[in-house]
């Protein structure tokens, strides 16, 4: 899923001091607005290789880990969207990237809303990838508690092979063994309380669904046809919800549809900066 890094290079693995965290981040690229990825759970930026490699020509592309995802160490202090919130927001101005197009993925969509909420002014656009406005059900939230529970108990192997099957769509998780390979090693890597804390932020997040009329940026939802997470139907409505969005199916593709169909995906994003903020990748002027 990804390519060789170079350490602290210019495009590469990078790393910033952010609430006492070193977060880690991949950049590349160069332009504006700058895309910020934020990943899923219990993903980490290792699922947006496609996009750094394919829209690279585009724009300048930034992907951290969220504390306790990918290589970025859990913090000590509680988890909450908002906190989340503030702590991307004081890695965008750490490593000027605002305003930003920010674009989340599922939990990422999350906090993208959350975001919203507290420093649109920051913001050139919204990519609302996978996601939902939503709070959990009752019975989502419960699973959230029993999630949480297993991660302390058993560790992240459990959680994982739990989601693995309905991460992606049943003819990928039948017919590319390598991609599903690549997702359960990704997703191992997530420590245990980030999954745990992840959970219970989760689960306490605020509805969104009053935030969707209220949304003044670009933005694009963007949902695979075969999502078994977040249904289809849920995400399209969302996305009429939200006066200045326009919406793009992702067809032959689950709940990693940037995964799954990365070039139908990075398509979507280059029609998006296209119509939204006038560029074009290089080279396809
Ligand atoms: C994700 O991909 O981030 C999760 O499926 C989100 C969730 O569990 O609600």
């Amino acid at each position: 899923m990804r390519k060789k890094q170079a350490e602290d290079g210019e495009n590469g693995m990078q790393t910033v001091k952010v609430f006492n965290v070193a977060m880690i981040y991949d950049e590349a690229g160069a332009g504006a607005p700058p895309l910020l990825l934020v990943h899923g759970f219990p993903l980490n930026r290792e699922m947006w290789a496609p996009q750094l490699e394919g829209l690279a020509g585009l724009t300048r592309l930034v992907a951290p880990d969220l504390p306790g995802f990918g290589d970025t160490p859990m913090w000590a202090g509680e988890m909450w969207m908002n906190i989340l919130a503030e702590a991307l927001n004081e890695f965008m101005n750490r490593i000027d990237a605002r305003p930003a197009v920010l674009c989340g993925m599922s939990m990422g969509g999350y906090l993208a809303l959350a975001y919203y909420r507290i420093h649109a002014d920051h913001l050139a656009g919204l990519i609302l990838a996978s996601t939902r406005a939503a709070p959990d059900t009752p019975e989502a939230a419960q699973n959230r508690e029993k999630t949480a529970q297993l991660a302390r108990e058993e560790g992240a192997r459990p959680v994982v092979e739990n989601m693995l099957p309905k991460l992606l769509a049943p003819a990928t998780y039948r017919q590319n063994s390598e991609l599903v390979d690549q997702v359960r090693a990704s997703m191992l890597k997530t420590s245990p309380a980030g999954i745990a804390a992840a959970s219970l932020a989760m689960k306490a997040r605020a509805d969104s669904r009053p935030t969707l009329p209220l949304i003044e940026l670009p933005t694009l939802v963007i949902h695979g046809a075969e999502d078994q997470i977040v249904p289809v139907k849920e995400a399209e409505a969302m996305a009429h919800s939200i006066p200045t969005a326009r919406f793009e199916r992702i067809p032959d593709a689950g709940h990693l549809a940037n995964l799954e169909q990365p070039e139908a995906w990075n398509a979507a994003v280059r029609r998006f900066y296209e119509q939204s903020f006038g560029v074009q990748l290089r080279g396809q002027l």
